[in-house]
């Protein structure tokens, strides 16, 4: 593993600072209360943590509006707190990346207040104007994408909500200021970034109109209501034809490179990762981004083995084809999407689904990224009542709804409180204490508490119960830890027309580990008796969802339960 970078080797494990852990008791999570849980993290066994944002924000967007770029938002402490934050977490040799939003910034931020107060002060071109809105572009978040300012006469372009003004980035002087953010919390020793949405980065310099016969509210009206698959492959086409002049334009490979160039001025050992699944963002491999997301394994109603195994051979053969070997990143979930327990789950199987989504993450080849709560399978929360919606582009749905769309109000809460984020983004679940250990009793918290927190959905029931998921996460990411070939060794899949499991080895040059997933509630008889790399060897069983003993078993004649995750290194005969 000596030539691998250790953001190859790690799992990286996703904060959402406001629902991790509260500190000082005002429903809000903070850096005291992060602090506090790092042994916790480190118990699991994580190597990374990836910090959503903790900037001075108006919240519009939970904090991915920022209007101070070298700064810590106040509700979750102040730089030195992040400082200690930091150095507890290099302590237990946990690496840590912060959220970078590049896009767009606060309409709050000086820069922004600056530029809209007239048409020719220092910073008037820091974003995208125009005298009249040029085209019918949509914002996805809040309808029109072209925001009027008074005091310029003039529109502003906004991607996501109208409190998130997109930066001008063909402007030197708006790369120079971002640059120089970057450079600050590099100089304090965090470890990299996690990039947000950098496909919206710039725009079609045509200003294209989009030709879909809908806006935004009619679109998301639209998707609620596809049933058929042929319903929502049109309700897709239609997001896709609605945003493709305002994604991923010219542009953005000087962009990364520039990026990379200043990330590297840092001893050629820190991480950049995007918010996106685009390959070709890895540059040569060497000259852009470290890492995407491998967002297309997420796309998909149910995880099979024929998706998985399709979307692996896509993905590796791309990555493979760099001039410099592209590394993988996988992931289930996070903050925007529907928790993997519910989202995956066939609402029969979703404890043992768990497990196997678990195990698929943490075997596969790349770098896992977990987020916070699905160590204990936590579930999304649907918040009915909109008055206590926090996502923004929820309760402008809502409205919508109620108001243009005339829906009935309860209907429309329902159907806001289904698309929005909130119900994955509600307070971790610590204990089955009053607000589940998250923040002090009798505090109103920033988003109600899953109340499932009393069914052993909770970190400290789940610590006391050996067969817990809980455990189970540990007990995985041990094993990932001691196996090189579960953190290096090539991808091989077996088997691969079978629908009901999925098998695969992966190879490094010390060591072959086999790896079964079984999707199916049948028992399996397998025989890899006669499989390239594993005839004449026996499997040294490392880890079983079903809690074999760590016996060696015979390629022919393997039996694998329902649901059952097995991983066996393929060894020689003793
Ligand atoms: C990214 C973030 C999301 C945010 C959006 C706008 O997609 O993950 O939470 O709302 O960017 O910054």
């Amino acid at each position: 593993m000596a030539d691998l970078k250790w953001w190859q080797t790690a799992v990286f494990y996703q904060i959402y600072p406001r629902s991790f852990a509260d500190g000082n008791g005002d429903g809000i999570g903070d850096f005291k209360g992060i602090i506090e849980k790092l042994d916790y993290l480190f118990d699991l066994g994580i190597d990374g943590l990836w910090l959503s944002p903790h900037f001075p924000s108006p919240n519009w967007d939970c904090g991915y509006d920022i209007s101070d770029y070298m700064n810590v938002a106040p509700e979750y402490g102040t730089l030195d707190d992040f400082k200690t934050f930091l150095r507890e977490a290099h302590a237990r040799k946990i690496k840590v990346i912060l959220d970078f939003v590049i896009n767009h910034t606060s309409d709050q931020h000086p820069w922004f207040l600056e530029s809209k107060s007239s048409r020719d002060n220092p910073k008037a071109d820091w974003y995208v104007w125009m005298d009249t809105p040029p085209n019918n572009w949509q914002s996805c978040f809040d309808g029109e994408a072209w925001t009027y300012v008074p005091e310029r006469g003039q529109y502003y372009y906004h991607y996501f909500m109208k409190q998130q003004p997109d930066l001008n980035w063909h402007n030197p002087d708006v790369k120079k200021a971002m640059w120089d953010a970057v450079r600050f919390w590099l100089d304090l020793g965090v470890d990299g970034y996690r990039l947000d949405a950098i496909g919206t980065i710039f725009e079609d310099a045509n200003l294209t109109p989009h030709e879909v016969p809908l806006d935004l509210a009619g679109l998301r009206d639209a998707s609620d209501k596809a049933k058929t698959p042929e319903e929502k492959q049109q309700v897709e086409k239609y997001f896709h034809d609605m945003f493709k002049n305002q994604w991923s334009q010219p542009g953005m490979h000087e962009l990364m490179k520039e990026l990379r160039g200043v990330i590297d001025e840092y001893d050629g050992d820190r991480l950049l990762v995007a918010e996106d699944e685009n390959i070709a963002y890895q540059g040569n491999g060497e000259d852009e981004l470290h890492l995407v997301f491998n967002f297309p394994l997420m796309r998909t109603e149910r995880i099979t083995p024929s998706h998985i195994r399709r979307n692996q051979e896509e993905r590796l053969a791309e990555l493979d084809a760099l001039p410099v070997k592209g590394w993988p990143c996988n992931t289930l979930g996070n903050h925007d999407t529907s928790r993997i327990h519910t989202r995956y789950g066939d609402r029969q199987h979703d404890a043992e689904l768990a497990r196997l989504h678990a195990a698929l993450v943490l075997t596969l080849k790349g770098t896992p990224f977990l987020y916070n709560g699905e160590e204990i399978g936590m579930t999304d929360l649907i918040i009915t009542d909109p008055t206590k919606l926090r996502d923004t582009m929820a309760t402008w749905y809502y409205d919508r709804l109620v108001n243009e769309l005339k829906v009935d109000p309860q209907e429309a809460a329902l159907r806001a409180g289904t698309m929005s984020r909130d119900k994955n983004r509600t307070p971790m679940q610590w204990s089955n204490n009053p607000n589940a250990g998250f923040s002090h009793p009798n505090v109103e918290t920033w988003l109600p508490v899953n109340p499932n927190f009393r069914n052993g959905i909770n970190v400290r029931d789940q610590q006391n119960n050996p067969s817990s998921l809980l455990n189970y996460y540990k007990r995985l990411l041990q094993v990932r830890r001691g196996s090189s070939a579960l953190i290096t060794g090539e991808y091989i899949p077996l088997n691969t027309s079978t629908k009901d499991y999925f098998a695969f080895l992966r190879k490094a040059s010390d060591q072959t580990v086999l790896v079964i997933l079984n999707f199916s509630n049948k028992k399996l008889d397998l025989d890899f008796s006669h499989t390239k790399e594993i005839k004449g060897h026996e499997l040294q069983i490392l880890f079983s969802s079903a809690e074999r003993l760590k016996t060696a078993k015979h390629p022919r004649g393997l039996a694998v339960s329902p649901f059952e995750v097995f991983i066996a290194e393929v060894a020689a005969k003793q």
